[in-house]
């Protein structure tokens, strides 16, 4: 049994992760400012402190103690550093290197498995993206996460704290906020399509991206807290799969059993990343499995949720 730092445990991806480690027999605190998590999604065995990531004595307070710390708290949206820019960096990039500071403070220092996201491979069209392709992030929160990156290299080389990095694509799966504008694509199709609305899709709707289900996403997470990694390293995760949009919100309609109609928006190609497809290779060479849950059987588990939790 070990005790686990999750900051963001609140969220779609973080509450996920807390009832695995729960489930596995650890202690977890969970540091969370609940800006888009929610304390609903925690379960009543993790423990919440209410705090900003971008609040280093938060962060130092809550990783006192800790064995390992899984690090999600992020504004995870590509839209919000656009609208949002300044308080998007502090949290992003400043709550990061708050995390790896406190990490490397602790004898010995305390490994940290963080977030960061495949959005930093931008417009490079050399799909599949393999880890080694070029990062052309377009976006404020693209560069922090690159950032991100780069800081998990100095803290150990410079500072020897054990880290890893998971460059996650677009993940998905039950608990993903259907509601604010903000939400990713997948929870805002079936709210739009379970009301009889149309969908809008950007662009033409062949903007392309790789859906990866929450569960398969996890499995990383806690295998890389356990198997650490030396180098500061950094995985795709994904499938190597690509949908169209147009074709994703055929499936959700399909399986909603209703109609759906498709609205179209000017595309923002100034932020929108067209083709977003990853290379699974390297991760499934270093962890012996792969995300292998098709986004027919993951949708269905979502909408299984969606449909429980609408009042
Ligand atoms: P989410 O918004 O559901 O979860 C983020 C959590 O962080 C929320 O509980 C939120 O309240 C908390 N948080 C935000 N700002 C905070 C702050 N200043 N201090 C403390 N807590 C704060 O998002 P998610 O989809 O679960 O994303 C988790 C991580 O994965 C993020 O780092 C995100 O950038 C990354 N990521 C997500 C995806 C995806 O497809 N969902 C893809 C790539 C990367
Ligand atoms: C998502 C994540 C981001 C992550 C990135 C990794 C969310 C909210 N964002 O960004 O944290 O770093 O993956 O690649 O999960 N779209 C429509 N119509 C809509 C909404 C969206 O056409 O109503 C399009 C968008 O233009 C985009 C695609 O769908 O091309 C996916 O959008 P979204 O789910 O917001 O995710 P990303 O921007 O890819």
């Amino acid at each position: 049994m070990a005790r686990y730092l999750v900051t963001g445990g609140c969220g779609f991806i973080g509450s996920h992760l807390v009832e695995r480690l729960l489930a596995d027999g650890h202690e977890v605190t969970v540091l969370d400012d609940l800006s888009s998590g929610k304390s609903e999604n925690l379960p009543d065995a993790a423990a919440l402190i209410y705090g900003d990531v971008a609040d280093p004595l938060a962060v130092a307070e809550a990783m006192s103690g800790q064995d390992g710390c899984f690090h999600l708290a992020a504004i995870a949206s590509v839209e919000r550093s656009r609208d949002d820019w300044a308080r998007t960096h502090q949290v992003n990039l400043g709550g990061t290197i708050n995390v790896f500071d406190a990490a490397r403070r602790a004898d010995p220092p305390i490994p940290v498995v963080y977030a960061s996201s495949a959005a930093l491979y931008g417009d490079n069209p050399a799909v599949p993206l393999s880890e080694s392709a070029e990062p052309r992030p377009l976006t404020a929160y693209c560069v922090d996460k690159l950032a991100c990156e780069h800081y998990a290299r100095v803290a150990d080389r410079v500072h020897g704290v054990p880290v890893v990095g998971f460059r996650l694509f677009n993940v998905y799966g039950p608990r993903q906020s259907p509601i604010s504008p903000y939400s990713g694509v997948i929870s805002l199709f079936m709210s739009r399509i379970s009301r009889g609305e149309p969908v809008t899709v950007f662009g033409d709707g062949e903007l392309v991206r790789d859906f990866v289900y929450i569960g398969d996403v996890i499995q990383y997470l806690t295998a890389a807290m356990t198997q650490p990694l030396p180098g500061a390293q950094v995985f795709n995760v994904c499938t190597g799969t690509a949908t169209s949009l147009k074709q994703l919100a055929r499936l959700v309609g399909e399986l909603m059993e209703k109609d759906t109609g498709l609205q179209s928006t000017p595309p923002a190609p100034e932020r929108d990343i067209r083709v977003s497809v990853g290379d699974p290779r390297r991760l499934m060479a270093e962890f012996g499995f792969a995300c292998d849950t098709s986004l027919r059987d993951g949708l269905r588990k979502t909408l299984k949720w969606y449909t429980a939790s609408q009042p």
